[in-house]
């Protein structure tokens, strides 16, 4: 009999994609054309030079040494090039950029240093899985948060009682959305930072999608808003910007102060990410203004091709105007996970039920823009059919 974790651990729900793999390949042995929407990993390639940056970096043996916190400074300092170009923000590369080992690294630790027992955090449900694993990995109470239409998923801190704001350490909030490609406008964001700071609240502003914006949408910076610097800490990554989800890079900007917190956790649990592959994120960074705009392109002809194909095929989907998502409510009360279900069963498609997100997610799928507009027009077809025969039954 092994040794029993304790309850903390036994609180952490089952991950929603652990599964899927061993079903893929179960359906592929089978002789089935599978079509993978689920995870937001795109089979599109990084950005040329990445790929020499790693390989010359690695050839130098004094970056095959421990990085430690500091890393390579020259990624430290590529990453506030690019955020004062991007976003017009000056931060210090020495004491305001944490690299991390991929941002959901960084996102899980921080709440180690925020949350305890007598602490909450705001959790929006369905959102990204590293929000309630850092809060229950650190004994946080979490708070969750429903994402429906109804606020154009968007969190309204004045729906949330007074006495659980008061207790609150942290507020998770990622726009552009994962998974409902929802956006914050502005106003909405000052609102939140003011709140943030009357509470003394750390938000933790989650922006992997800042670059996969559409239709002349540009996403701010959670320090474009006046008064952020004092309450938030920001997380990038490499991953879908770059298409580089498997080289594990990111960073947290903020204060000194709260960037040196998250650096101090990680000081206890990790040395650093390879500085050879923060050479390649230099080279990544640095490639944005070739990079980025044949990038998006394509991942604006999948979205495009999905918007009407699965409009086509008898679902009513908003066009989103960033991410890589479509968030695809189903009608009447098909439940998601077992439409999910019966699509990758009877159609070899892969998306992720919105329940898989939690109940807030319920009445809803995501689709990932993670291959060419043909094969995701083709899965729509597919739903379609899946859809018309549960629609008859549950009529
Ligand atoms: C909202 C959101 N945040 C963070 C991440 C994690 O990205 P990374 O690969 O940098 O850990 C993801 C990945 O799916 C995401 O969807």
């Amino acid at each position: 009999m092994a040794p029993k974790p304790v309850g903390r651990f036994r609180t952490l729900p089952d991950y929603p994609l652990a599964t899927i793999p061993q079903k893929k390949r179960e359906l592929a042995a089978r002789g089935v054309d599978v079509i993978d929407l689920g995870a937001g990993d795109s089979d599109l390639a990084p950005p040329v030079g990445v790929v020499d940056a790693l390989a010359s970096a690695a050839a130098t043996p004094a970056l095959n040494r421990y990085g430690f916190g500091l890393g390579l400074v020259a990624f430290r300092e590529a990453i506030c090039a690019w955020m004062l170009k991007r976003f017009g923000l000056r931060f210090d590369p020495l004491t305001e950029i944490v690299p991390l080992i991929g941002s959901k690294e960084g996102i899980a630790h921080l709440a180690l240093a925020y949350l305890d027992p007598s602490r909450l955090a705001i959790i929006p449900e369905p959102g990204y899985n590293a929000y309630q694993g850092g809060t229950l990995l650190a004994s946080g109470e979490p708070y969750r948060y429903a994402l429906r239409p109804r606020t154009n998923f968007l969190v309204d801190l004045d729906e949330i009682p007074d006495e659980v704001l008061r207790r609150t350490g942290i507020l998770y909030l990622n726009y552009p959305n994962n998974p409902t490609a929802a956006i914050a406008p502005r106003d909405y964001l000052e609102r939140v930072v003011a709140r943030c700071r009357e509470l003394d609240i750390l938000l933790v502003y989650d922006n992997a999608y800042s670059e996969l914006a559409y239709d002349g949408y540009v996403p701010p910076s959670i320090f474009e808003i006046a008064g952020a610097r004092d309450i938030a800490i920001e997380f990038h990554s490499l991953s879908k910007s770059y298409n580089m989800t498997g080289w594990r890079c990111g960073w947290a900007v903020a204060s000194p102060e709260i960037a040196g917190v998250l650096t101090r956790v990680k000081t206890f649990v990790d040395t650093g990410q390879f500085m050879a592959v923060q050479a390649a994120g230099v080279a990544a960074i640095e490639s944005y203004d070739t990079f980025m705009p044949g990038n998006l392109a394509a991942f604006k002809a999948r979205r495009d091709a999905g918007t009407a194909a699965f409009r086509a095929a008898g679902f009513s989907c908003e066009t989103p105007r960033a991410t890589m998502y479509l968030w695809i409510p189903l009608p009447g009360e098909i439940p998601s996970a077992l439409f999910a279900e019966r699509l990758l069963e009877e159609e070899g498609v892969v998306v992720m039920p919105g329940s898989a997100f939690g109940a807030g997610g319920e009445g809803f799928f995501r689709i990932s823009f993670v291959t060419s507009p043909e094969r995701i027009a083709e899965a729509a077809r597919r739903a379609g059919r899946v859809l018309s025969s549960m629609g008859a039954e549950v009529a």
